[in-house]
């Protein structure tokens, strides 16, 4: 009750990518293409591993959970930018701006936890094969899956449990084209100088902590691999760099954002395109065309569907 004294800020306005038409005409295109493709190949990878029993394993079960957690990812951002380049009308609400750092913040907890799981299901299928079945049961998959929403869940409250109560007099303006905390933080008129830190820790310490743990244990089942023989090497290299690049494409950005020393770089608006419209293109792009028994599934995907039609 005590906040609606002096939280008078009812929507915030996002000052955008571009102020030029002809800038936000591409950006209109691009971002709408870009969404199309993040849909339809993250549904496709989803689709074919359901669907076909041949993929019936964790490997395959977690990638596709990967591709849900990127489409929602980019549905929290990507169209919400599409409509305010199409009706320049950038405004959003109190609480649609607290929901989609929420969002974002439990997507992200998430996917890092889920891409831990996949370094550890990469593993124990290389290092340790005689027993994979029995350690990644469906059932332990299951419950993997769940810990890592509830750690996404756990993460997203802690940072957002700080903010809901800071108060705004004036300045409503977020230099960004969605609800970025760092920047939300900034626009609150207390000094905000331990928060910031607090979320840059919470944030950036994470994804720091989490990018290292998945290299060192790449680094480590390559290694173990190497020391088995060099012909596994080449085909466990296969497999591994297609993870090993989706790493680097999410955590790159997400590191630069929360610990680059100068916060209004703009450079940040160009990452967060990244994490949001290049990145979730990429991984199902990567992990398909480098994938074979995937392609193949999608091949006899398409078969059966086709088949279907000509019956009716
Ligand atoms: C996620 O994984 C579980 C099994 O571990 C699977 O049943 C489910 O279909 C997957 N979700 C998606 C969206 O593919």
């Amino acid at each position: 009750m005590n906040e609606a004294n002096y939280s008078e800020v009812s929507e915030f306005i996002f000052l955008g990518l571009s102020i030029y038409r002809p800038t936000q005409i591409f950006l209109f295109a691009f971002s709408t293409i870009s969404y199309a493709t993040i849909f339809l190949g993250n549904f496709l990878v989803m689709l074919t591993v359901i669907f076909d029993t041949h993929l019936h394993s964790p490997m395959y079960f977690l990638l596709a959970n990967l591709s849900f957690v990127d489409l929602c990812f980019s549905t929290t951002i990507v169209p919400k930018l599409i409509s305010d380049l199409y009706s320049n009308d950038n405004t959003i609400s109190f609480q649609g701006c607290i929901f989609q750092m929420f969002v974002l913040h439990v997507l992200g907890g998430c996917e890092m936890v889920l891409l831990v799981v996949m370094a550890w299901d990469r593993y124990v299928a290389i290092c340790k094969p005689l027993h994979y079945l029995t350690i990644m049961s469906p059932r332990k998959c299951i419950l993997l899956l769940i810990g890592t929403w509830i750690i996404g869940l756990i993460h997203s409250v802690c940072q957002l449990a700080f903010v809901v109560h800071l108060p705004f007099c004036s300045s409503n303006e977020i230099d960004s084209f969605y609800c970025d905390l760092p920047r939300f933080i900034k626009l609150a008129c207390i000094n905000t100088y331990r928060m910031e830190f607090l979320v840059t820790v919470d944030s950036g310490l994470i994804s720091v902590t989490t990018f290292f743990l998945l290299i060192v244990s790449y680094i480590f089942i390559l290694f173990t691999v190497w020391k088995q023989s060099l012909g596994s090497l080449s085909k466990a290299l296969s497999t591994l760099s297609a993870h090993i690049s989706v790493l680097i494409l999410f955590f790159g950005p997400c590191i630069f954002v929360y610990m680059w020393p100068l916060p209004t770089v703009p450079v940040d608006k160009f990452l967060a395109i990244l994490d949001s419209m290049i990145t979730p293109v990429l991984n199902p792009a990567i992990y398909t065309l480098r994938n074979e028994a995937m392609k193949v599934a999608m091949k006899r995907l398409s078969k059966q569907l086709l088949s279907r039609k000509d019956i009716c």
